[in-house]
């Protein structure tokens, strides 16, 4: 960790110009040597590269642990301030990702093992205009559903990161480097945190209602139509402000379970809730669990096998430009005294358009399905993912071009 400069401050730094050479310098020697290491993967060293077209996070596989942490812009903060506290995240974000301290780090040891730590920086609607770019029009809290009751401390926001890993001590570590690094320029609004099962090994991930949850999602060879904005996307739904080509949008819904009511339940009927079976999370008509259940078979009695509500029937239409990439994380909370469970989802998605994509499915979802009635929508925010950025530059950069 020699080459971290002491007792410089990192405006100082950045204001010369200096941080930038030097942090990429290191930056490429870093992660070549935590990428020689053979027992990588064993010692939390394996990493996710920062630099590309798109920010990591978004495709990459979901690690097991993650914090979303919500800010609001300070009023005095301008265009130039904003473009320093953009290039401050990139410097750091690189440096942590590569398993690196950041520049002014107090806890260098704690970076070491980034357990493919990724940090994903989106903006809403007020950074964009202090920016000077054109505000999308989606860009703002989603249309007010039926089953909504928000609750405006988990709802809405300037900027967010969505920090994952699968070491736990890795994602506290970069939100505190990450937060403390920016306290001048925002303060936190909220803060979800949110765990899943491993995508490697013999268990799917579950949710805490028991179900396999993840399973249907737009195919890898999708993602640059329904996930990214760019040439395919604008194909299908239209064109989106220029600084946003290469990056996303996502959804933000904290979404409670009532656990005590779910587990009232028999299992059947649990399983018709969904329309997957819970042991395997196979449809009820059979097949793999990649399989799409299928909608049209019948029983002996004549009955639909899924129901007519289930969530995954009511999840999808026969427009299949309406899909999005789900990545969802668990949130187990303490409890209000008197209540047995604080539990339920940071349900999060990604998708090219979220007028197009999101909105519809959410709105059928909010008419009918028979899982409302142990869940209720206590947190909603939207936010443009700036695009990924290559060698030298930073994050949001064609936000100020
Ligand atoms: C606590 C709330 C929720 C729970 C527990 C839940 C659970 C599940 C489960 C178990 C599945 C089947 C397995 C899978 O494909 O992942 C599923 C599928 C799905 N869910 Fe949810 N979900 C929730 C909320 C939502 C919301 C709010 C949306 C959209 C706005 C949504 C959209 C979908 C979609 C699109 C699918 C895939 C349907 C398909 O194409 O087969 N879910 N969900």
């Amino acid at each position: 960790m020699s080459e971290r400069p002491r007792r410089l401050s990192r405006r100082t730094l950045l204001a010369s110009g200096a941080a930038g050479a030097a942090g990429l310098a290191v930056g490429a020697a870093g992660a070549s040597a935590v990428g020689k290491d053979p027992d990588s993967q064993d010692l939390g060293r394996s990493t996710v590269p920062f630099r590309g077209a798109h920010q990591a996070g978004v495709t990459t596989a979901p690690q097991t642990h993650a914090t979303f942490v919500a800010f609001d812009l300070r009023d005095d903060v301008d265009a130039d301030g904003l473009r320093r506290l953009l290039r401050i995240w990139t410097d750091d974000i690189e440096r942590l990702m590569s398993g690196r301290p950041g520049l002014t780090d107090t806890e260098p040891e704690l970076a070491s093992r980034p357990d493919r730590l990724t940090v994903t920086v989106g903006v809403g609607a007020k950074v964009v205009e202090v920016a000077g770019a054109e505000v999308p029009g989606w860009l703002g809290p989603l249309p007010e559903f039926v089953i909504d009751r928000l609750e405006s401390r988990w709802s809405g926001g300037d900027l967010i990161l969505q920090v994952c890993s699968d070491d736990e001590l890795s994602v506290s570590h970069a939100v505190r480097v990450l937060t403390k690094e920016a306290r001048t320029f925002v303060a936190v609004r909220w803060v979800q945190r949110g765990f899943r099962g491993p995508v490697k090994g013999p268990d799917l991930p579950r949710n805490l209602m028991g179900q396999v949850d993840g399973t249907a999602a737009p195919a890898a060879s999708e993602h640059d139509r329904l996930v990214w904005v760019g040439d395919g996307s604008r194909q299908l739904f239209g064109a989106q402000p220029a600084w946003l080509e290469g990056g996303t949008t996502m959804v933000v819904r904290r979404i409670a379970m009532d656990l005590d009511t779910w587990d009232e339940l028999d299992r059947p009927s649990r399983e018709r809730t969904i329309g997957r079976r819970l042991k395997d999370g196979r449809p009820l008509t059979g097949g793999s669990i990649t399989d799409d259940p299928d909608l049209e078979a019948r029983d002996s009695n004549g009955l639909e096998v899924i129901d007519p509500f289930a969530h995954v029937r009511r999840a999808r239409t026969e427009d299949r430009t309406q899909q999005f990439l789900r990545r969802p994380y668990n949130y187990d909370d303490p409890p209000a005294s008197g209540d047995l469970t604080n539990a339920g989802l940071v349900f999060v998605t990604f998708q090219a358009d979220v007028d197009r994509q999101f909105i519809p499915i959410q709105a059928r979802l909010a008419e009918l399905d028979l899982l409302n009635q142990w869940t209720t929508p206590i947190g909603s925010a939207v936010f443009a993912i700036l695009p990924g950025t290559g060698a030298g530059g930073f994050l949001g950069e064609a936000l100020f071009s």
